[in-house]
């Protein structure tokens, strides 16, 4: 397993910032989230740090689906960035956390009536209208309440992106957004900025996830740029605002190979000014959304390891108290990590096993196929890069109740998130 920057070994022991994981288990018990704070924080401030520039105003929007929890927002609203959310619950979580409501866009593809009324009444800053029957719907709502609202419209540039290729294209069946080549986009940015009750700022665009060409992020903010002045010139609206979206991709195994975000944004903030000049357009604010790129390499997971068994085929199968209810993206998408006995950190990794969890599934595995030392019942085992889409995504499934989760700053640990009893799962049946 790659270690990360707060992880040194130490007498055969892994230890995240001077505390030995034996302590946290013993401390929290298992399984446990870890999420290194010191680093995040550090992280934060230098990506903002990154996007300064003379040209126009940036903002980091914190894309909550990757990892929200009161904890996390009280950070978001610390440092001082704004926060992607997706529902009216992660609006409540951010507010709740201290987070500005001027701060957070509205995203989704299918906002309810009741979600859109919570926002506007919450005060949140910018809505991401994602089709034209919301457009409608949002209209309708805010002439009710004699209210306008900061609105963005997503697109979907042509450009599709996922790990190592991108494809420019025309045809797409994303459930998100309008496309630039929809032969009506025109009427319905027409109308949309034309409705009395939406203030239209510009154009959001997220092109995939772990995407790891740098290519990708500078063609769509073209084609977003090139869009935007068509826009301009045949409308005479003014975009003021272009949303570049998330996506940008993390290390998980040796299979990833990540730009570095730091040296990058300056290259893409200059990019995005090189474009507008030369298609004559004036951003005055360029917004990212990064999730996973923020937090993935700050999060751990911490399990147990229970019984050991190896199939009459041959198979070593290790069982950690935990998986695919902590961890569900192996078996939604045959996600991969590397993992670490922590108690034989120094130990040579000679024996080959699959890491599979304790829900009543086949499917429910960590790692397939992992070299490891020789392992026994009672030892500690750590899977790295589990900070985004893990806590986000657990579930009950099983009953099994949801880990604890700590932060650790500066060497010291805290706990954020109370591992749930069997009570808290029942808690709403009656
Ligand atoms: C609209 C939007 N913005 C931002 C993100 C964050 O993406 P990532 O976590 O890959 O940076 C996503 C992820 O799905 C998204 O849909």
């Amino acid at each position: 397993m790659r270690l990360e920057s707060y992880q040194v070994k130490e007498n055969n022991q892994l230890k995240h910032d001077g505390i030995s994981y034996e302590v946290l288990a013993e401390k929290y018990g298992t399984p446990l989230y870890i999420f290194d704070e010191t680093n995040f924080v550090q992280q934060v401030k230098k990506y903002k740090k990154a996007l300064d520039n003379p040209y126009f105003e940036t903002q980091i929007l914190f894309a909550s689906k990757a990892l929200l929890t009161r904890a996390i927002g009280q950070l978001i609203a610390q440092l001082g960035i704004g926060q992607d959310v997706v529902s009216a619950g992660e609006i409540y979580t951010a507010i709740e956390s201290g987070v500005e409501p001027s701060k957070l866009y509205f995203h989704g593809n299918n906002k309810l009536d009741d979600e859109l009324i919570f926002a506007i009444e919450n005060n949140v800053g910018t809505i991401v209208i994602d089709n034209r029957s919301e457009a409608k719907r949002l209209n309708a709502i805010l002439t009710t309440q004699a209210k306008r609202q900061r609105v963005l419209l997503r697109l979907n540039p042509g450009v599709e992106a996922h790990t190592h290729e991108y494809i420019k294209t025309a045809h797409n069946d994303s459930k998100f957004g309008e496309s630039v080549f929809d032969l009506t986009i025109k009427e319905v940015i027409e109308t949309l900025a034309n409705y009395p009750t939406l203030d239209f700022a510009g154009f959001h665009c997220h092109i995939g996830s772990q995407v790891f060409e740098e290519q990708s992020f500078l063609d769509s903010a073209t084609e977003m740029i090139a869009f935007a002045k068509m826009i301009e010139d045949n409308l005479a609206i003014n975009i003021k605002e272009i949303n570049f979206g998330g996506g940008f991709g993390v290390y998980y195994t040796e299979e990833d190979q990540p730009f570095d975000l730091e040296t990058f944004l300056p290259k893409f903030v200059q990019h995005v000014y090189n474009k507008t000049q030369e298609f004559d357009l004036k951003l005055e604010k360029v917004t990212i959304e990064p999730g996973r790129s923020l937090v993935n390499a700050m999060g751990s997971t911490l399990y147990r390891i229970g019984d050991l068994k190896t199939t009459t085929s041959g198979k070593n199968y290790l069982f950690v108290d935990g998986g695919m209810t902590d961890n569900i993206r192996p078996a939604l998408y045959q996600a991969k990590y590397e993992a670490l006995i922590t108690n034989k950190a120094e130990e040579t990794a000679d024996t080959i096993y699959t890491i599979a969890g304790k829900a009543c599934e086949s499917g429910d595995k960590i790692i397939n196929d992992y070299p490891l030392p020789k392992a026994e019942t009672g030892d500690l085992l750590l899977v790295n890069g589990t900070g985004a889409y893990n806590y986000t995504m657990a579930s009950h499934y099983n009953r099994i109740p949801k880990p604890a989760m700590i932060h650790i700053l500066n060497g010291v640990d805290r706990l954020t998130v109370k591992r749930e009893s069997f009570a808290d799962m029942m808690r709403n049946e009656l």
